[in-house]
């Protein structure tokens, strides 16, 4: 198991998900996209059942190869990140990277380690070559890590996003490994 510490701001751990982490998994989840203007649905429609999300995330991770990281202090999991490759024409070089952070361990540098993490295991051992990261264009938190960790927006698509009633054009930030 691989672990990574935060460079500033409390002392973060990085590791791989494991089994015995469904609950934190689906907790932080839960906690992680309040208040996520990028979350590809609206937080009332997520489960509320913490095992039952944390299942889904390790069941993806297990069958559809996605690399599965959790960040904590000390005992606290405080944000996870995923890293799906995509299939592509007899490929899977390309791959999405998605995180979120507990809102009250916001703005302290979590952010930013869990991404590292997620970059140098996924450029490394997932041999990807491009990781894309979808912001909505009202996220100025997300554009800000991204732009802040080497990712360009490269395309835009036009009210590909709707939550709460209301459609958001989507951001495509990509950055080469
Ligand atoms: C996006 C998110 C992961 C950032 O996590 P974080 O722990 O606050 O990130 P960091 O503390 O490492 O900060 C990263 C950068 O964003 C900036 N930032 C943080 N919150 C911000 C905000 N609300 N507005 C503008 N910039 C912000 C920080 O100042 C920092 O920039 P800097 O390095 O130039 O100073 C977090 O806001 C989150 O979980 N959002 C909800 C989930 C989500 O939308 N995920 C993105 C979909 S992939």
């Amino acid at each position: 198991m691989t672990r990574a510490r935060a460079s500033l701001g409390p002392v973060a751990w990085v590791r791989s998900a494991q089994a015995e982490d469904v609950g934190a998994l689906g907790r932080v989840m839960l906690r992680g996209f309040t208040d996520a203007p990028s979350a590809p649905y609206d937080h009332d429609e997520l489960d509320e059942d913490a095992e039952r999300l944390g299942r889904d995330l390790l069941r993806g991770a297990r069958i559809d190869g996605h690399l599965l990281l959790l960040t904590e202090v000390g005992a606290t999991a405080v944000a996870l990140a995923r890293v799906s490759p995509r299939d592509l024409v007899c490929s899977r070089h390309v791959a999405q990277v998605a995180l979120c952070v507990a809102p009250e361990w916001r703005g302290r540098g979590i952010g930013g380690a869990t991404l590292r993490e997620a970059q140098r295991r996924g450029f490394g051992e997932l041999r990807i070559e491009r990781l894309e990261m979808r912001v909505a264009s009202d996220d100025a938190a997300s554009a800000r890590l991204a732009e802040g960790h080497g990712y360009r927006r490269e395309r835009v698509e036009r009210g590909a996003l709707m939550t709460g009633g209301t459609v958001k054009d989507i951001w495509f930030y990509v950055r080469d490994r």
